[in-house]
């Protein structure tokens, strides 16, 4: 008997010692593991090759998740198709900003037409002078993912005919003159309907005399940027849409790499499937470019570099974040930032993609466009723990506005607005992401604009 309840007693004693001890330990060596990684190294040694476990994980984790195609399926399935009809975007250009609510605008006003589409391209800027957005034209894969748009359309849209000619290759005349769509900003015209949108489009197509509705018809469609209220569609709409843009798999990739390299080098907290790691860098759009200067931007208030990178140095020392990842096309203020942040009491650590790449991957980095390798900026600073950016660029506005649905999944109720009202300088805060400056057509254009 006394036996038994030594016996009965000391299983319990164990179980509740397994119970007590081993959360701790998993947390403990979960903890360990992620400052030091299996087979990772404490400095930084290019000639071993990137983690693929890293960069896996990295890639298949994604800021808006799960992506839920459901309502644009439904959306498409109200639609009365017009396979004969194609739509043409003849004018997509400017950066991944500029571009991606291009192309997502054009895709919304096909869906709603009934359209078919020739896989949308864009004008490419000219890499000697990088104001002149209009020097060559860009097929769609050099910025998106082909593959996964392609797919995800065919699910999710199944009835919009897409068409990729060869080079050269005339699908059909396209009609003569640039359709402008009507806009759908319902929010600002209470006339901006999809009714009156499909109105304004057949008038315009009658009026053509080469018209004929049984004949394949090509038309061109004048570029729109966040000419859609976005938050008047269905909310699952509203949240997805913008997720079948995903950038090119293989400058994905080059971005994994830079966050995987300047991770170890940094000894980060930074777990790959973790879309927005709490302690790991802050993220800096340092938009001080020629193009920015030559546009008159330096010259707004808070706009210059001084004010740019004092605000980015005082916004991650208050979320005690020691590493500023640095997007810039321009390495002499990289540079100038990098002196500024180590001369600073305390000094913050400033690193950029052009120090985070192994030889052979900073030689496929230097074989992209300058618009292209903005791209890898824009996916490694999406994932910062803190991003801070400038009104003036819809690049900066994209990644802040992607990284508030976040906020918005998890039910939190914020106000990313409220901070112009408050701060001077500012217009944008929601704790992720702060938008510096201010801008009155980005203000009002984007928050109901912009896809997330
Ligand atoms: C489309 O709508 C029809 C009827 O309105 C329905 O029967 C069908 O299941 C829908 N298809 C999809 C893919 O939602
Ligand atoms: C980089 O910035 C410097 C000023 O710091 C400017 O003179 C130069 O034109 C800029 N270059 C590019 C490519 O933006
Ligand atoms: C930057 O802008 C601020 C005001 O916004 C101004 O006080 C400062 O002199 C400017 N710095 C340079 C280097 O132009
Ligand atoms: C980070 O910055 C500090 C201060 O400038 C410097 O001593 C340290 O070497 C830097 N760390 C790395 C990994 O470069």
């Amino acid at each position: 008997m006394g036996l038994q309840s030594i016996t009965t007693k000391s299983q319990k004693f164990y179980a509740i010692l397994l119970v007590l001890t081993l959360p701790p330990l998993y947390y403990g060596s979960y903890r360990y593991r992620l400052v030091h990684p299996y087979g990772g190294q404490t400095t930084l040694q290019f000639d071993r090759p990137a983690s693929t476990d890293f960069v896996r994980e990295w890639l298949s984790t994604r800021i808006i998740s799960p992506f839920n195609p459901s309502a644009i399926a439904t959306y498409c399935n109200r639609t009365e198709w017009h396979p004969n009809l194609v739509f043409n975007l003849e004018n997509a250009n400017g950066g991944i900003g500029n571009v991606r609510g291009n192309v997502l605008d054009f895709i919304f006003f096909a869906i709603e037409a009934g359209a078919s589409i020739i896989l949308p391209g864009r004008a490419a800027r000219s890499q000697e002078d990088i104001s002149n957005v209009w020097a060559a034209r860009a097929p769609f894969d050099t910025f998106f993912d082909e593959e996964w748009f392609m797919r995800t359309m065919g699910q999710a849209c199944p009835e919009m005919k897409i068409y990729k000619p060869e080079t050269n290759q005339k699908l059909a005349d396209a009609l003569p003159g640039n359709y402008l769509p009507h806009s759908r900003r319902i929010d600002v015209d209470s006339d901006a309907t999809k009714i009156a949108y499909l109105e304004h489009l057949d008038v315009w197509l009658k009026e053509k005399p080469e018209y004929s509705p049984d004949d394949l018809t090509l038309v061109n469609l004048e570029r729109t940027l966040w000419d859609i209220d976005t938050r008047s569609l269905p909310l699952g709409f509203h949240r997805n849409f913008g997720q079948i843009l995903r950038t090119n798999p293989a400058i994905a990739r080059l971005a994994a790499i830079v966050a995987q390299n300047f991770a170890s080098k940094y000894h980060l907290l930074l777990h790959p499937r973790d879309a927005i790691p709490k302690r790991a860098y802050y993220g800096a759009h340092l938009r001080t470019e020629a193009d920015a200067k030559n546009a008159g931007w330096l010259e707004e208030p808070h706009s210059n570099f001084s004010m740019q990178t004092d605000a980015y140095i005082k916004q991650a020392l208050k979320h005690k974040l020691k590493v500023i990842y640095v997007a810039s096309g321009n390495a002499t203020d990289l540079e100038l930032f990098k002196d500024k942040a180590a001369a600073h009491r305390p000094p913050l650590n400033v690193t950029s993609k052009l120090d985070s790449l192994p030889p052979s991957e900073a030689a496929a980095m230097r074989d992209l466009t300058w618009d292209q390798q903005a791209l890898i900026d824009y996916e490694v600073l999406q994932r910062s723990s803190v991003f801070g950016g400038v009104v003036k660029s819809s690049f900066s506005y994209n990644i802040a506005m992607t990284r508030n649905q976040r906020i918005v999944d998890s039910g939190l109720v914020t106000d990313p607005w409220y901070v112009m009202h408050q701060e001077e300088g500012v217009a944008f805060d929601d704790g992720l992401s702060r938008i510096l400056g201010r801008d009155g057509w980005h203000e009002m254009r984007i928050p109901r604009g912009m896809w997330p």
